[in-house]
C-alpha cells in the first residue's frame, strides 16, 4: 500500500500538480496572438504574413494562431470569433474590406481582448473597438502616382487615355488609391478614363479582365497610362498588353503600388514606369504595440509608415538586391 501511495505522489509531482503558483509551465508564459490574414493574393500579402510569422515565435515568447481567410470576409469573422473563444491575449486583424466589423469587434471588446488592425482600416462607429492601427496611407500613395502623371503629361493638351485596374472593392487600399485617381481625373480635363476594371489585386484576374478589354478595342486605340492598384495587377496587365502588341515603357506607362522586388526589376527594365512603395514588413511594429500594452501603457492609435516611390531613374541594382520582398 505504502509503495502505491509513493507511486501516486511521484506521478502527481511529475505531471506538475505539486508545483507552486510562481512555477507556471512554459506554455502559460507565452503571449497568445491570433492573426486573421486576408489571404495570399499578392506578393505583398505573402511578405506581410512572413513578417508576422517571423516575429511571433515561441523563441520570442509568443504563441501564434494564424488563420488565412482566402479573401472571404466571412472567414475572417469566424476566425475572430474562434480567437475570442480560445481566449487569446491579442487579436491582429488585416481586414479585407472596411465595413461589416462592428459586431465582431464589439464581441472582442466585451471579452476584453485588444484588437490591433494591420494594413487596411475598418469603418466602425466606435473607434475604441480597436486598440491601434498600423499600415499605409493609401490616399497619399495614390497622390504620389497622380503627381507623377501630372509631371509626365504637364505639356500635353491632348487626351491622356487611362485604364484603371482596381483592387478588392471596399478595401482601404482600393478606396485610397481610387480616390486619388478620381481627384486627378476631376482636376485635369484632358485626362480620359477609358475603362475601369476589377483586378482584385491578383495577377491572374487582371490578365483575364485586361485581355478581354483589349480584345474589344480598335487597333488604333492609344493607351497612355494603366493605373494598377498593386504590383501583381501590373504583372497581369503587362502580360495582356504585350499579347495585344502594346509596348510597355514606350506606348504605355504602367503605374502600380507595393514596390516588390519583381516590380522593381520590371521598373529597371523600363516596363513599369512607376511603382509606389507599400511596406508589408509590419510584424515588428505590431510587436511594439503589444509590448506597449504588456507594459500597461496605451499605444498610439494610428501608425502610418514612411514610404518611397521608384522609377528607373532612382533605382539601382543594389536597391533591388537588398529588397526583402
Ligand atoms: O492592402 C495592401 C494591398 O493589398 C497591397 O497593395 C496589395 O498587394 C495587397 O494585396
Amino acid at each position: 500500500m505504502k509503495r502505491l501511495i509513493c507511486l501516486i505522489l511521484s506521478l502527481l509531482l511529475l505531471t506538475g500538480c505539486g508545483k507552486s503558483e510562481t512555477e507556471q509551465p512554459e506554455e502559460e508564459k507565452l503571449i497568445v496572438v491570433g492573426i486573421s490574414q486576408v489571404g495570399a493574393e499578392s506578393d505583398w500579402r505573402v511578405a506581410n504574413s512572413e513578417s508576422m510569422k517571423s516575429v511571433f515565435t515561441e523563441e520570442r515568447d509568443y504563441r501564434l494562431l494564424f488563420e488565412d481567410a482566402r479573401q472571404i470576409q466571412e472567414n475572417q469573422i469566424i476566425a475572430v470569433r474562434r480567437f475570442i473563444q480560445q481566449r487569446v491575449d491579442y487579436i491582429v486583424l488585416m481586414p479585407l474590406s472596411e465595413t461589416g466589423w462592428d459586431s465582431v469587434l464589439q464581441e472582442a471588446w466585451d471579452a476584453g481582448i485588444p484588437v490591433i488592425l494591420v494594413d487596411r482600416m475598418v469603418d466602425v462607429e466606435d473607434d475604441s473597438l480597436y486598440a491601434a492601427h498600423v499600415g499605409s496611407d493609401f490616399y497619399a500613395q495614390g497622390r504620389k502616382a497622380v503627381t507623377w502623371m501630372e509631371r509626365k503629361f504637364r505639356n500635353s493638351s491632348e487626351a491622356v487615355n487611362i485604364v484603371h485596374i482596381q483592387g478588392t472593392p471596399g478595401s482601404t487600399a482600393q478606396l485610397g488609391r481610387t480616390n486619388a485617381l478620381e481627384d486627378g481625373l476631376t482636376a485635369h480635363e484632358n485626362w480620359n478614363l477609358l475603362a475601369r476594371l476589377d483586378g482584385d489585386f491578383t495577377q491572374a484576374k487582371t490578365y483575364e479582365v485586361m485581355s478581354r478589354y483589349l480584345g474589344t478595342l480598335p487597333p488604333e486605340q492609344g493607351i497612355d497610362v494603366v493605373y494598377c492598384e498593386n504590383d501583381n495587377e501590373a504583372f497581369g496587365a503587362i502580360e495582356a498588353l504585350e499579347r495585344y502588341g502594346y509596348q510597355c515603357g514606350t506606348d504605355v506607362n504602367v503605374i502600380c503600388f507595393d514596390a516588390t522586388r519583381n516590380a522593381l526589376k520590371l521598373c529597371m527594365e523600363g516596363k513599369i514606369a512607376l511603382t509606389v512603395e507599400c511596406n508589408p514588413l509590419l510584424g515588428p511594429l505590431v510587436e511594439e504595440i503589444i509590448q506597449t500594452m504588456e507594459a500597461g501603457q496605451i499605444p498610439q492609435k494610428q501608425h502610418y509608415i514612411e514610404e518611397k516611390q521608384f522609377t528607373s531613374r532612382n533605382l539601382t541594382q543594389q536597391i533591388i538586391d537588398s529588397r526583402e520582398y
